[in-house]
């Protein structure tokens, strides 16, 4: 089991296996081998067949499958992606990162003007006060 957790394949391996002879798919980086699991997959075989040779973290994260779904991938784990083609964390990371750059790029376009006009306003009523 401990060999099998660590061996890596390319995606460009797993592509290759993307039919129903031989469907591997990628969840978490983590490579499943899920062939044998086509017939039983309650969810059917067509979505695994439609993400197989891919990443399918995204599918599976959707349906929000139960932890006994969470233990069973463990059955049909092969191994891993190699590190250069590891897909960074998609899920948590990537949802809040935006996030916070689009947070921080409304308050600058807020700043600046508000800045200017808080400028403009002061010049004002310093003429208006001093003439
Ligand atoms: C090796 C990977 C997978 C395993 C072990 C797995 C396992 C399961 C299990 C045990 C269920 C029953 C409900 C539950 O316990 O959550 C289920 C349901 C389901 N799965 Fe998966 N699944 C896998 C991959 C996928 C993928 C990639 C998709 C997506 C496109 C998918 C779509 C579904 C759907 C739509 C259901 C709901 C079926 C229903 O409620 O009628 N599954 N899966």
């Amino acid at each position: 089991m401990d060999e099998a957790e660590t061996k890596k394949y390319t995606l460009e391996e797993v592509k290759k296996h993307n039919q129903a002879g031989s469907s591997w798919l990628v969840i978490d980086n983590k490579v499943y081998d899920v062939t044998k699991f086509l017939d039983e997959h309650p969810g059917g075989e067509e979505v695994l067949l439609e993400q197989a040779g891919g990443d399918a973290t995204e599918s599976f994260e959707d349906v929000g499958h139960s932890s006994d779904a969470r233990e069973l991938l463990l059955t049909y784990l092969i191994g891993e992606l190699v590190d250069e083609d590891k897909i960074q964390v998609k899920g948590k990371e990537k949802k809040t990162i935006p996030l916070e750059e689009n947070k921080s790029n409304w308050m600058n376009s807020l700043t600046l003007p508000a800045a200017a006009v808080a400028v403009l306003i002061s010049v004002a009523a310093y003429k208006y006060f001093h003439t």
